[in-house]
């Protein structure tokens, strides 16, 4: 199926939980979660029995990849928009999920986009689009998410 990680059955979960957890029954939020490597972890958390919420910036891609990978594995998968370069949004995505869910387990921060080009050739502009999306929307996705994370008993006190 177009622009889905693998065929169905082909699957396969993701690895072990920390110690004394199981994947199953967890929320993991995937950022850029609606295409490539995200899509595809989010597969695998699916498959492990993970409740799925699929973020970019399309809440179309979003929705029809959440349908799909929901179909094929059975797990619960949502689709929200989120611009990770906006406080505003990874903010809102967040409570949503807490919300909607009662916990966040895991974050996966695959929304991202390339600066392709030489040194003489590369748009500044270009250069600066694309730290604002891999690194500074990677570091609010993080920091957004560390509260419910460590309210929950994940991480060093
Ligand atoms: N594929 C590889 O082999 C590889 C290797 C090394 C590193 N990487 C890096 O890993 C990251 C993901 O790669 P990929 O191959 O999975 O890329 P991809 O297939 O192009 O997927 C990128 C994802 O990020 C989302 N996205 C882009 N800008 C966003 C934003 N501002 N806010 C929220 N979501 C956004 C896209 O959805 P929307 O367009 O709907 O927002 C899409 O879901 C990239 O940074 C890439 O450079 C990839």
């Amino acid at each position: 199926m177009p622009g889905m990680p693998s065929e169905p059955g082909q699957d396969q979960p993701a690895g072990p939980a920390a110690p004394g957890r199981s994947r199953a029954g967890q929320v993991a939020v995937i950022t850029g979660g609606s295409a490539g490597l995200g899509l595809a972890i989010a597969a695998a958390l699916a498959q492990a029995g993970t409740t799925v919420v699929l973020a970019s910036r399309s809440a179309g891609r979003c929705a029809a990849a959440a349908e799909q990978l929901s179909a094929r594995t059975g797990a619960t998968v949502h689709g929200l928009a989120c611009d990770v370069t906006s406080e505003r949004a990874v903010a809102d995505l967040t409570d949503r999920v807490l919300a909607d869910h009662g916990r966040l387990d895991v974050l996966v921060t695959s929304a991202g986009i390339q600066a392709r080009g030489t040194l003489g050739r590369l748009a500044l502009a270009d250069l600066r689009a694309c730290l604002e999306v891999d690194v500074v929307g990677t570091w609010l996705a993080c920091r957004a998410a560390v509260a419910p994370m460590r309210a929950a008993g994940y991480g060093a006190s």
